[in-house]
């Protein structure tokens, strides 16, 4: 799809004051100048999974750099960077769409670019660098017919937002413990929660709220957002209003419960190579396991998430993965307490991966999924099964064995 795709390599020269600076897309050469710049400039750890897809445009990942020499001898280097996902709407937050105005079903299969990076070396800040690469997406955006531009900026960083407002973006909402940053690059190194705002450009200049549905949801929105502050307060499994969708490309997102949807697509992935970012980690017993489980899903029984040698083998096989979805029978119990660990662990090797609870676990996957053998495979849940062989039985339809 057109939208999707990376632009051809264009070089643009700018001089801002004594400085040329040219821009282009990121290249594979670029990784090492890349991810050092990042690592310099963030208080949390990419992996290499994400300059890799930066680096050559995978993933519906988009990226512009600027280039520069810091004097009249020195070799041009790589000063700044931006890196954006095309998103489709509903694969957005709930709550970020609601924020946005865009939670019209109407606009589902529509795009947004969302920013998950950005920067500008110091020593070359102060000359609209940041700025030109702002623009460079917004033009993105634009071309690629995406409804908006937005991202997520730390509250503490007074300098992007003014760059941000500068830049046409308007602030919608402020989340709260939206950043866990456990690093000791933070401010304080004694905080590791922070919260975030969302700034948002609409392409065009506005939401565009056309249908009803846009009106009454924007009326229900301060509702709908302290529902949404509640919700995020709240551990994982003390949780009871479970989100719809699931998130895409976040840079530092919080962990949250995700529909059956992301397994199925991380099932269907293994099958069409889509999806192949998002894991799915069934932490059921293997009796459980064998007897129907999500196509290509990991086991990892429950019991074994007080041992980190045996999380740290997980970790291995989760390597170019993105997102894990985690899930038990119910995800009552077993499947969020799995997954705190998991994501604990993960934090304590400085590895920044999205860990998610499938919400309702494989019973509930089993009555979405469980008559579609791409997806589910050994059998449904056996609960669904004896339901599904009664029905057979009651319309006089010969039950099919798995
Ligand atoms: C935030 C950041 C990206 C800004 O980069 P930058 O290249 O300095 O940004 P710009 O130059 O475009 O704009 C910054 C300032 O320079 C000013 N400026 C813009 N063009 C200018 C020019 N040609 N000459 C002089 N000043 C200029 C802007 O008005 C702005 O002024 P302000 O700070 O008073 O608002 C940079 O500080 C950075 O990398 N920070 C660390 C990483 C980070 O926080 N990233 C954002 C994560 S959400």
């Amino acid at each position: 799809m057109r939208a999707l795709e990376q632009p051809l390599l264009a070089v643009q020269q700018l001089t801002s004051g004594t400085l040329t600076v040219k821009y282009r897309p990121l290249m594979p050469e670029d990784f090492h100048a890349v991810k050092a710049a990042h690592a310099a400039l963030f208080p949390i750890d990419y992996d290499d999974a994400f300059f890799h897809k930066a680096t050559n445009g995978l993933d519906r990942i988009w990226s512009c750099a600027a280039f520069a020499a810091a004097g009249p001898y020195a070799e041009e280097q790589l000063v700044g960077f931006i890196t954006a996902k095309t998103v489709f709407l509903h694969e957005c937050e709930v709550s970020d769409r609601q924020h946005m105005g865009l939670l019209s079903p109407v606009v589902d299969h529509d795009t947004s670019l969302y920013i998950l990076t950005l920067g500008v070396l110091e020593g070359f800040r102060g000359r609209g660098i940041a700025s030109s690469l702002i623009q460079a997406a917004s033009q993105r955006a634009c071309e690629t017919r995406c409804r908006a531009l937005f991202l997520h900026v730390i509250t503490y960083n007074t300098q992007a937002m003014g760059l941000y407002s500068m830049q046409g973006f308007a602030c919608v909402a402020r989340l709260s413990r939206f950043y866990f940053i456990s690093t000791g690059r933070q401010p304080d190194p004694n905080t590791q929660v922070y919260d975030a705002y969302l700034y948002v450009q609409y392409v065009g200049g506005a939401a565009g709220l056309a249908t009803p549905w846009d009106v009454l949801s924007l009326a229900l929105s301060p509702v709908r957002s302290a529902l949404a502050r509640i919700h995020s307060c709240m551990p994982g499994f003390c949780r009871q209003q479970q989100l719809q969708q699931y998130p895409a490309g976040d840079c530092f997102p919080d962990s949250s419960t995700v529909a059956g949807e992301a397994a199925a697509a991380a099932a269907n992935g293994s099958r069409t190579s889509n999806n192949k970012e998002i894991a799915v980690v069934d932490v059921r017993n293997s009796e459980e396991f064998s007897s129907g489980r999500v196509k290509g899903a990991l086991n990892l029984d429950s019991t074994s998430f007080s041992d980190n040698s045996l999380i740290d083998k997980l970790v291995d096989q989760l390597q170019f993965k993105s997102q894990v979805v985690v899930h038990c029978a119910k995800s009552l119990q077993r499947g969020p307490q799995s997954a705190a660990a998991l994501k604990q662990r993960l934090q304590e090797l400085g590895i920044n991966k999205q860990v998610l609870v499938m919400d309702g676990g494989f019973e509930k996957f089993g009555e979405l999924y469980g008559s579609d053998s791409s997806v589910v495979e050994g059998g449904a849940a056996p609960k669904l099964a004896a339901a599904a062989a009664a029905a057979a039985a009651a319309a006089g339809v010969p039950s099919e064995e798995h």
